[in-house]
């Protein structure tokens, strides 16, 4: 890997301290970050590299997966130096500029930079410009731009986001993060169907009855209300997470895929997804918000009573939806969207359920065989299972699931940032958001904004600690299905897995 100097801006941030040091910290114990690298971290606090260095050495206590002795720690901070930073203070760009080419001098290296910003949106803009105006951006090596959610607010505003943004940098050097797509289980995901022929003939709608992806989590609102009130489930997991979700789910990926493919498969599916009428979204979309309840016992507020929540609140903190993708493969296979706040437990999962034989459902159905299913966990447990029918040896005639893990001994896994930084160190833009897919994906969510702005559809109170507006269930009964693991009995726990079965990984 190249030599490289990371400019990172929001370095005495939270995210900085939570995910991008502790990333950071294991690739270097993993020899996965280039052997050269110096980091330099901005933020507007008056800091000495010094302290600096003490808070992302706190930062590993804290927060990493692995400790590694002393001297590894003290090794890795040392490559850390700061710089005070006013975002809006074009003096302070040049200042840094002469650090960074200072650093690039002492140490020898080409000036190959990448930009992190992990800062809020409304600084996406003036870094941008700045970098560009200052010369930071004028390298003899490459640039790139590592950037956070949230990519705009609507449409609109992420149209005017990128375009300012590629005054900067151009597409190819624009890194956007949507850190679902570095979880192991996603990576894994494109693995399993690119490289496995039978997993790639059975990946349509000729076996598949239908998909089902849900983000459940058990948290509320927390300190985030100013932001969230204004955000809600659809902007903050919908358009992004559940999207790229589905997308990666979708894809129909030809053997030894390039990053392009990729991408290309991908917007394809953004734009074979049939468009919603704000009038009519209602059919297809459930708004829900967590009323009082409790969880694991513990009695929690209604959403509209958290602080910060502005009165008469009709912010989403469940959306569920019905989705079609009209192409070859996929039409007529209904995918159900699901993601909210307080909700039962914390669930990160894609079901994909098969069709049963034609023409025997009802012979199935009395004899204890249930549906073929392939189950992908991704949080908080880390597993890829295929639930079979085998027969039941202590009942003639009778059948019983059996459970095929696909992903054993899955052991200490990369947390999704180290996959992310490790793929933008080596330039490689796979597992990010390419503009393509966040303009389509904010243009088939525009309607669902629009129809909540102006309340076109029922806001449906849900209690915290349950599985969302019983509207949710309702939209996949009419079909015919349910959400799979709602309920305890039909969950796969570990002794079922019967038959351990290792797939190339990637991670
Ligand atoms: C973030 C959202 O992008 O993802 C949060 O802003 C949410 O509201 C989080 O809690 C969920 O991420 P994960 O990895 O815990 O499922």
């Amino acid at each position: 890997m190249e030599p490289t100097t990371i400019v990172l801006f929001g370095a005495t941030g939270d995210l900085a301290k939570r995910k991008i040091y502790p990333a950071l910290y294991n690739l270097y114990l993993e020899k996965k970050l280039p052997e050269t690298f110096s980091l330099i971290g901005m933020g507007r606090r008056e800091w000495s590299d010094e302290f600096f260095q003490a808070q992302v050495e706190k930062s590993l206590h804290e927060f990493s997966r692995r400790q590694g002795d002393h001297q590894s720690v003290k090794s890795f901070v040392k490559a850390f130096r700061y710089s005070v930073l006013n975002i809006t203070h074009k003096e302070d760009y040049i200042k840094l500029l002469q650090l960074v080419e200072q650093r690039e001098a002492e140490l020898g290296i080409p000036s190959n930079r990448l930009f992190y910003l992990s800062v809020g949106p409304e600084f996406f803009e003036p870094i941008a410009e700045n970098i560009q105006a200052s010369g930071l951006g004028s390298t003899q090596g490459w640039k790139r731009l590592v950037i956070e959610k949230p990519f705009g607010h609507d449409l609109q505003s992420a149209r005017d986001l990128n375009r300012k943004l590629s005054e900067s940098f151009t597409e190819e050097e624009i890194y956007r993060i949507d850190h679902y797509l570095g979880k192991p289980m996603v990576q894994k995901l494109e693995t399993l169907h690119q490289s496995n022929p039978i997993m790639k003939a059975l990946w349509n709608n000729r076996y598949i009855s239908n998909v089902q992806i849900t983000a459940n989590e058990t948290v509320g609102v927390e300190e985030r209300a100013s932001y969230y009130d204004h955000v809600g489930a659809v902007r903050d997991m919908f358009q992004n997470h559940m999207l790229q979700l589905l997308m990666m789910m979708a894809i129909q990926l030809p053997y030894n895929s390039t990053s392009e493919n990729v991408g290309q498969k991908k917007k394809h599916i953004m734009e074979s997804i049939q468009p919603l009428q704000k009038q009519t979204v209602g059919a297809s979309i459930i708004r829900g918000q967590y009323a009082a309840g409790s969880i694991q016992g513990k009695p929690v507020h209604a959403y509209a009573d958290e602080p910060g929540v502005a009165e008469n609140t009709m912010n989403d903190t469940f959306i569920a939806a019905k989705l079609q993708i009209d192409d070859f493969f996929w039409r007529g296979v209904p995918f159900y969207i699901r993601t909210g706040k307080r909700m039962k437990e914390k669930s990160t999962r894609i079901v994909i359920e098969f069709k049963e034989p034609s023409g025997q459902g009802h012979l199935i159905k009395n004899n204890g065989s249930k549906p073929n299913l392939l189950v992908i966990e991704m949080s908080p447990d880390q597993s890829m299972t295929l639930q079979l029918n085998a027969s039941d040896p202590e009942n003639k005639g009778e059948f019983k699931p059996v459970h095929i893990d696909l992903a054993p001994n899955q052991g200490d896994l990369a947390e999704a940032y180290e996959n992310l930084i490790r793929d933008a160190l080596h330039g490689d833009p796979t597992f990010f958001a390419h503009w393509d897919e966040v303009e389509l994906s904010w243009a088939w969510v525009q309607p669902i904004l629009d129809a909540f702005n102006e309340n076109l559809l029922p806001l449906h109170l849900y209690p915290a600690g349950s599985y969302g507006p019983a509207e949710s269930d309702a939209m996949l009964e009419a079909e015919g299905h349910h959400w799979w693991f709602d309920e305890p009995s039909e969950l796969i726990s570990e002794q079922d897995s019967d038959v351990p079965m290792a797939v190339n990984g990637n991670s």
